[in-house]
């Protein structure tokens, strides 16, 4: 980190359904960051509409970006590059950031730097508010558990912008399994909050649903897990008696978390790990984190609550230490979600 050049970073984030902006300097210090939440938006869907969320980011984004340089107490011209997340994401929505932050870059002469989404995420990991004591830095290498709504990987990270990604979903994502569940078994949109607060008071071992171990491979399955969770709810209803919906769903969050950190741990080992970072949507999840967080084997940074779920901090501090090592993006840069991220 001493050895990289000071900068500042204007980032913008428009993947999805929230509307971001952040200014980070040197690539830690969060300066300022709005979010713009399309979630009420969704709700009556049941899930984000794609041209309902490009419609509304056309609505949020110059807005946002304006506010979150007022909010820095800084102008464009205070800023050594504006990083944008191109991918992987919603085309119609990801164009929306994209073609802002071209605009910006092209009227103030700043470089340009397109970010990868799940790098995003886990750059979160090295954000504090400015102001603040910062936290230590996560130490290489380190093994990432990146777990959102889209998806869910173990990534071994050697250095800065350095990954051998180990093992992906099969299915579903565990973010959207939570998602499936939480309609399976009649809670709200978004699930994995849903879920969460549903589970309270359950009894996590009341059922006891499937575990996809896939021994010999770093993948994750979540669909049998979700059809599992089916059956017992037909079953239930079948015979007429209530939904024990606060048991089924601390069952079903029990059975993701299992999983989720045995296998990271599991690799951690494997690899060597010096610690282990957990990122993503859901990282919110407090029973998730406490379970990281409990364990003594392997140090565990997960970022703070405000920043696991979509956010432009993220995005702003992977944008510096890409900017920090040289990557500049023109106008031709386009919406393709880059893997593996190097
Ligand atoms: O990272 P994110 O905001 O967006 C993507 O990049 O996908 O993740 C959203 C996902 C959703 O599936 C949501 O249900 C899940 O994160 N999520 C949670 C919690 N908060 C958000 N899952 C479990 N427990 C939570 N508290
Ligand atoms: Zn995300």
């Amino acid at each position: 980190m001493t050895s990289l050049p000071p900068a500042r970073i204007l980032a913008i984030e428009t993947s999805c359904d929230e509307t971001a902006a952040a200014v980070i300097e040197n690539g830690r210090a969060l300066l300022a960051s709005t979010v713009a939440s399309q979630m009420e938006l969704h709700a009556r869907y049941g899930g984000v509409y794609p041209e309902v969320a490009s419609r509304q980011h056309i609505l949020s984004a110059a807005p946002v970006v304006e506010e979150t340089l007022a909010k820095a107490h800084t102008t464009l011209g205070d800023m050594d590059a504006i990083a944008v997340t191109r991918g992987p994401g919603l085309a119609g929505s990801l164009l929306v950031g994209l073609n802002l932050a071209k605009g910006l870059s092209l009227g103030s002469g700043l470089p340009l730097v397109g970010v990868n989404h799940l790098e995003g995420h886990i750059y979160s990991a090295w954000v504090y508010k400015d102001g603040e004591t910062p936290p230590p830095e996560p130490e290489f290498p380190l093994l990432a558990l990146l777990v959102s709504g889209g998806h869910t990987e173990l990534n071994l990270m050697e250095s800065h912008l350095k990954y051998k990604r180990l093992g992906a979903t099969r299915d579903d994502a565990a973010g959207e399994a939570f998602d499936k569940a939480a309609r399976l078994i009649g809670l709200g949109y978004p699930g994995g909050p849903a879920v969460q607060k549903a589970a309270e008071g359950g009894d996590p071992d009341r059922f006891n649903l499937p575990r996809a171990w896939l021994e010999g491979s770093w993948d994750f399955s979540f669909s049998g897990l979700k059809t599992s969770l089916l059956r017992e709810a037909q079953r239930i209803e079948k015979e007429d008696t209530p939904l024990p919906v606060a048991d089924l769903a601390a069952s079903f969050q029990a059975a993701v978390i299992d999983v989720l950190l045995q296998k990271t741990l599991n690799a951690a080992r494997e690899f060597g790990a010096r610690q282990i970072l957990v990122a993503g949507g859901v990282s919110a999840n407090q029973p998730l984190r406490q379970a990281f967080l409990g364990q003594r084997e392997f140090p565990v940074n997960i970022p703070a609550f405000a920043l696991c779920t979509d956010n432009a901090a993220m995005v702003a501090s992977a944008g510096y230490f890409r900017f920090a090592h040289g990557q500049r993006d023109g106008m031709e840069m386009d919406i393709l979600p880059t893997w593996p991220l190097s």
